[in-house]
C-alpha cells in the first residue's frame, strides 16, 4: 500500500536469519573478549557533539558531513554517536586509575554516509579498546583478538586480509605534516577546494582523500613511515614480529592512514577478499594522544571495531547459527483441551522452545507446523482427547507414536 512506513534511508529491520547471524556475532564476541578479560560496557547513544569535533576531528568527513546533530532544548549541541570509541576514552579519561582498563562493547553508530550495499546511516559495531598502557605486546594482542574472532564466526583465512601500517607518534606526525605540506604545496593549483583548506589546518586529512586529481597528486607524496623515529620503527617491527610468531599473516600498507584524526603509531584494517565496494570488515588502530584531546589527562590506548553487518554478509546461509534446542508446536482442535493440562506444565518446566496452537482444522496445522519449521507436533485431537492420549509426530523423519496423555514424558522424547 502506497501509505505504508517504510525505514529511514539508509536504516534496517534486522530479523530472521541475519538476526540470528548478529546474536552469533556478538556471542562469539563477548566470549572472546570475555577469555581476554574485557568487560562489557555500554555507553549512551547520544553525546554531546563536541567530543567527535575534538576526537576524531573536525575535519574529517564523519564529522564534518556525517554527523546526525541536534541542539537540544536550550544550547547543547547533542550528535547521535558516529562510533564508539571516543566515548570509552570520555570514560577513561574521568575513570582511569592505574594499569589497563579494557572495554568490550557492541550497538548501533550513526553516520549520515551515502547509503549502498555495505555501507548504511545506522550500522552496528562490535567494538574492544585497551586504555592505559603502551606496550607492543598490547598492539598484538589487540590484533590476536580480531583474528580470533573472524576465525571463531567462520570465515576462512582467504577470505580476509589483514593490512597494517604505522602512523608514528605524535611527534614523528608533526614532523611529517610539515614535509606534506611542503610537498602539496607544488600543487596548489590542482588540490581539491576541500584538500586546499585541509592544508592550512590538517595536511594529513588529505591523505584520506577521495578526489581523483588530489588522489592523483598524492602518487608521488613523502610517506609517513619514511619519516618516523627509530623508536617508532622498532615498537612497530616488534609488533610485526610476533604477528609472525603467531602465523597471523599480513600486509604492510604505506597507504593505510585511517580516516579518524586520534591514530598513532600502529593502524590495521582487516579487508574482506571478494570484490567489494565496502571492502573493510574489522579496523582500528592505537590512539595515544586521543584521551589527551578531550581532556587534560594523557593516556595511551588501542582497539578496534568491526562492522556487525559486513560480518554476517560473509557468513555462509547454509549454518545453524542458534544454540537453540528442536522446537515443538503443540496443538490442539479445542481451547478447553488446553485447560489443567499436564502436557502444558511438562512444557514449562522442561525448557523447550515452543508454541501453543488452537485450530479445529488438523490438516492446517501441519501445514503450519511445517511452514514455520517445527521439529515436533504434539496433537490432541477429538479422538485423542476422548482417549486422554496424545500423538507425538516428529516432522523431520516423519515417525508417529502415540502415547497416554499421562505417561508420555515429553524431555525423554524431544531431543
Ligand atoms: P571505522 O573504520 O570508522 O573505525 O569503522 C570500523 C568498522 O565499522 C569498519 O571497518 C566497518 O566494518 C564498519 N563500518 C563503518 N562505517 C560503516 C557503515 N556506514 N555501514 C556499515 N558498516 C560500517 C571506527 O569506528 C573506530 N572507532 C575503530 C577503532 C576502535 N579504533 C580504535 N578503536
Amino acid at each position: 500500500m502506497s501509505n505504508n512506513i517504510l525505514p529511514v534511508k539508509g536504516t534496517h529491520d534486522i530479523f530472521g536469519l541475519d538476526m540470528e547471524k548478529y546474536n552469533f556475532i556478538v556471542d562469539k564476541f563477548n566470549m572472546i573478549s570475555a577469555k581476554f578479560n574485557f568487560q562489557s560496557i555500554q555507553t549512551p547513544i547520544i553525546e554531546h557533539q563536541e567530543l567527535f569535533s575534538r576526537s576524531v576531528g573536525e575535519d574529517t568527513d564523519i564529522v564534518s558531513k556525517e554527523m546526525y546533530s541536534f541542539v537540544d532544548k536550550g544550547d547543547t549541541t547533542i550528535c547521535l554517536r558516529p562510533e564508539a570509541t571516543s566515548s570509552l576514552a570520555r570514560f577513561a579519561a574521568s575513570n582511569y586509575q592505574s594499569g589497563q582498563m579494557k572495554f568490550s562493547t557492541h550497538g548501533p553508530m550513526f553516520r549520515r554516509e551515502r547509503p549502498q550495499k555495505g555501507r548504511y546511516r545506522q550500522f552496528h559495531q562490535i567494538n574492544i579498546e585497551n586504555i592505559g598502557e603502551k606496550s607492543s605486546y598490547i598492539d598484538f594482542e589487540i590484533i590476536l583478538i580480531a583474528s580470533t574472532i573472524l576465525k571463531e564466526i567462520g570465515l576462512e583465512a582467504d577470505q580476509y586480509t589483514l593490512l597494517i601500517n604505522s602512523l608514528g607518534s605524535p611527534e614523528d606526525q608533526i614532523n611529517y605534516s610539515k614535509i606534506l605540506s611542503g610537498y602539496l604545496n607544488q600543487y596548489k593549483k590542482n588540490l581539491s577546494e576541500t584538500s586546499l583548506t585541509r592544508l592550512e589546518k590538517n595536511p594529513l586529512r588529505i591523505l584520506d582523500s577521495k578526489d581523483e586529481s588530489d588522489k592523483e597528486i598524492l602518487l608521488n607524496a613523502p610517506k609517513i613511515n619514511d619519516y618516523l623515529s627509530k623508536e617508532s620503527q622498532n615498537f612497530f617491527n616488534d609488533i610485526k614480529l610476533m604477528l609472525t610468531d603467531n602465523n597471523i599473516l599480513f600486509k604492510e600498507d604505506e597507504k593505510l592512514v585511517r580516516g579518524l584524526d586520534y591514530y598513532t603509531h600502529t593502524a590495521f584494517e582487516f579487508q574482506t577478499n571478494e570484490e567489494k565496494r565496502q571492502n573493510a570488515i574489522l579496523a582500528g588502530g592505537r590512539y595515544d594522544k586521543l584521551i589527551n584531546m578531550i581532556s587534560s589527562r594523557d593516556i595511551p590506548g588501542i582497539g578496534w571495531a568491526a562492522g556487525i553487518e559486513r560480518l554476517s554478509d560473509l557468513l555462509s546461509d547454509q549454518k545453524n547459527y542458534t544454540q537453540i534446542p528442536k522446537k515443538i508446536l503443540y496443538a490442539v482442535q479445542e481451547e478447553s483441551y488446553l485447560s489443567n493440562s499436564s502436557i502444558l506444565k511438562q512444557i514449562y518446566r522442561a525448557d523447550i522452545r515452543h508454541e501453543i496452537k488452537v485450530n479445529k482444522n488438523i490438516k492446517k496445522l501441519f501445514t503450519y507446523a511445517d511452514k514455520n519449521k517445527f521439529n515436533f507436533i504434539l496433537l490432541i485431537g477429538e479422538e485423542e482427547f476422548k482417549s486422554q492420549s496424545i500423538i507425538l509426530k516428529n516432522l523431520d523423519d516423519k515417525s508417529q507414536k502415540l502415547y497416554k496423555q499421562n505417561e508420555i514424558i515429553l524431555v525423554n522424547e524431544i531431543r
